[in-house]
Formats: C-alpha cells, sequence, structure tokens
C-alpha cells in the first residue's frame, strides 16, 4: 500500500489567520494540505480559488496542497490552480464528461490528477482507464458542500473496491473522518486521510495527526 499521508481541511480552520493556519498543521505533521475549493454551482456553498490558494503557496514554500473541486466545469481552473501553486488536483467525476482528457490536461500542468465520487457515485464509475490515468481516487464520506458532517459508513466498501483493483494508487477519503472512524477507512484500504473539524477543532492538533497517521500505518 503506499504511504500514509495525512491532509488537514482547512476549510476548518479560521480563515482570517488561514496561512499561519497551514504553518500550524505541516509543524504538527501534516504531509498534505486539503483545500475545498467549492463555486456555489456544483455545491451551495462558496470558499475560496486560486487567489487564495496562491497567497498560501507563497507563504509557506514547498507546501503540498491537495486541491478538492467541488467546481463544475473542473476543466476551467486546471491552469489557474496549476499557476496557485497546486500540486494536487481532484475533480468530481459527475462534473465531467471527459475525465480522460481532463487528467491529461492536469499532467499537462505537472499537477498530480485525482478524481473524486460523491456518496451515490459507484466505485465502477472510476472505469480501469480512468483510475490507471489517476494518481489518487478520493472516495467521499460525506455529501460534499461544508465541513462537520456525520461520517457515513456506507461508502467505505467503495474504498476496498478501489483498493482491490488499484493496489498502488492513493486512495483518500474526505468527510467526517477522525480518530474513530478512521479505522474503517484505514482497513478498507485508504492510505490519505482528510479530516478537518477533527484536527482543527482538537486541542492538540499534532495529537490528533499522529493517532490518524498510526491508524494508517498499521
Ligand atoms: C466537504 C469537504 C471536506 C470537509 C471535511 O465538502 O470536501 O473536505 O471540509 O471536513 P470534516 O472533516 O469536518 O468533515
Ligand atoms: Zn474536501
Amino acid at each position: 500500500m503506499p504511504r500514509p499521508i495525512i491532509s488537514p481541511s482547512v476549510l476548518a480552520s479560521d480563515f482570517g489567520q488561514l496561512t499561519a493556519e497551514c504553518s500550524r498543521m505541516i509543524k504538527g505533521g501534516a504531509e498534505w494540505l486539503h483545500m475545498d475549493v467549492m463555486d456555489g454551482h456544483f455545491v451551495p456553498n462558496i470558499t475560496m480559488g486560486a487567489p487564495v490558494l496562491s497567497c498560501v503557496a507563497k507563504s509557506i514554500p514547498g507546501i503540498f496542497m491537495d486541491c478538492h473541486m467541488m467546481v463544475e466545469h473542473p476543466e476551467k481552473w486546471v491552469n489557474d490552480i496549476a499557476e496557485a501553486g497546486g500540486a494536487l488536483y481532484c475533480f468530481h467525476i459527475e462534473a465531467t464528461s471527459d475525465p480522460l482528457s481532463l487528467i491529461k490536461a492536469i499532467h499537462e500542468k505537472k499537477m498530480k490528477a485525482g478524481v473524486a465520487i460523491s456518496p451515490d457515485t459507484p466505485s465502477t464509475a472510476i472505469t480501469d482507464e480512468i483510475g490507471t490515468a489517476a494518481d489518487m481516487l478520493l472516495v467521499m464520506t460525506v455529501y460534499p458542500g461544508r465541513g462537520g458532517q456525520k461520517f457515513l459508513e456506507r461508502c467505505v466498501p467503495k474504498v476496498a473496491e478501489l483498493r482491490a483493483r488499484f493496489p498502488d494508487k492513493d486512495i483518500e477519503v474526505d468527510g467526517g473522518v477522525g480518530p474513530k472512524t478512521v479505522h474503517s477507512c484505514a482497513e478498507a484500504g485508504s492510505n490519505v486521510i482528510v479530516a478537518g473539524t477533527a484536527i482543527f477543532h482538537a486541542d492538540s492538533p499534532e495529537a490528533v495527526i499522529l493517532s490518524l497517521k498510526e491508524a494508517v500505518s498499521t
């Protein structure tokens, strides 16, 4: 299985202190930072876009921004996110009719490509061709749109299905994941853990990052 990676979702941070919050997570042991980009169309909320990501990248050199694009027309933002310093561009398969061309465009901009599936989308929506072309597969364990929701255990079998088909790929889970819910994700084969509320609202984010990492390392 690929290496364990913890990717705190900055949606749960204090946006007034965004860059300091991001630095705090890296110092606390996080490998990646999960940047939730919402456009008010694919999901009802609006969060942040390339200008904000660019500020984060400039203030924390070398940061790996795991950009979760909850947007319509995801092909529209590839250039902007690449120029802002995005390292991984993860789009929703529900939002595009041509995922293979989009993966190619993301790779041409030197970013890793991720493909996300929402709770009602089966794992088979990620065909062998798409899964092979992508670098990461994201199984949403809440409906995309906001942080702090309850973990949907029924999504976990999709992690196992994808792990069986793609043994070497990064498989990420996102939504309601924390020290209590991480174990079933880890057992199913997820190696990239996103957690917002569980990390940012904890007394010791470092301790939560460590416990999540231990859960996916065993
Ligand atoms: C939901 C976002 C998630 C969310 C995770 O639409 O994609 O990344 O912020 O936050 P928690 O861990 O609080 O569910
Ligand atoms: Zn997310």
